[in-house]
């Protein structure tokens, strides 16, 4: 399953990255986006991710998330996740950089995590930006108004026409640009800018993997590709990545 030429870059790197989109998260139960079953097919983005739509009507907006939450708290980390949270103690330097906000790879271990589109988890009013996390709401129904200034309590994700968090976005170019081996896991690739990592991690060199259950527009920009689901093969590239660095070979 895995090339010679990964397994040797792999003994030497010291820098790797794991960029996720929904399909990690897919064999734990969270629908993904696009394809059949994705979430994109049932509701439109426009009326839900999106501050307009907020604006206009937070109930149903929050009616949503409270569900979207609702089915992430019944689930658990799989497989892939807690695999990517093991490989993090064998390199030098590791990060997973996602673009989920499910909390799953907190959840499995991982501790060097940039969360590009935002974290279910976390709120905050959108007049005074005080921060709540999802736990302290008040109220379980309608939409959550802060008790500090009365402001709209909003979900700390990123919409549609927003800006990615600047922060988290410079560190994870910049884990991307120094990144031997950068693994691109369970995306489409084809959201902006998010999906200018993997290309961006190319252009300075590093090896790219893709892996997902079918070929996406970066397949033919990368490295390689790996054709299966990320809680199979990520739990294997572990077991040979820990074979490899115990001396005995792969
Ligand atoms: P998508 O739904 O676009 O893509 C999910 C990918 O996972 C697809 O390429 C599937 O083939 C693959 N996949 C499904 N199950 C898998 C499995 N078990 N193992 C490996 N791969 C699997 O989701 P994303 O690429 O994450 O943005 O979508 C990117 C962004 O679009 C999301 O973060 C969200 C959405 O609009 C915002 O909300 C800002």
């Amino acid at each position: 399953m895995f090339s010679r030429r990964l397994l040797d870059t792999l003994s030497r790197a010291r820098s790797v990255v794991a960029f996720t989109g929904a399909g990690i998260s897919a064999e734990s139960g969270v629908p993904t986006f696009r394809g059949s079953g994705g979430i994109w097919k049932k509701y439109r983005p426009e009326e839900l991710a999106n501050l307009d739509a907020f604006l206009r009507n937070p109930e149903l907006v929050w009616e949503w998330y409270r569900a979207r939450r609702q089915v992430m708290s019944g689930i658990a980390p799989n497989a892939g996740h807690l695999a990517l949270a093991a490989m993090e103690r064998c390199f030098e330097r590791f990060a997973v950089i996602t673009q989920n906000i499910d909390n799953l790879h907190r959840r499995a271990g991982s501790r060097t995590i940039y969360e590009l589109h935002g974290n279910i988890e976390r709120n905050y009013c959108i007049g005074c930006r005080a921060q709540y996390v999802s736990e302290v709401l008040p109220g379980t129904e309608g939409a959550p108004r802060c008790p500090a200034c009365n402001g709209l309590i909003r979900p700390d994700v990123v919409w549609f026409g927003e800006l990615l968090p600047s922060d988290e976005w410079d560190a994870s170019l910049s884990a991307a640009e120094g990144s031997d081996v950068f693994l691109s896991i369970g995306t489409s690739a084809v959201v902006y800018p998010a999906a200018s990592l993997p290309r961006a991690a190319r252009r300075s060199g590093a090896y790219v993997v893709e892996i997902n259950i079918e070929p996406t527009d970066l397949s033919d920009q990368a490295d390689e590709v790996i054709l299966g689901r990320s809680g199979e093969v990520l739990p294997e590239l572990l077991e040979r990545i820990t074979t490899i660095q115990k001396g005995t070979p792969a």
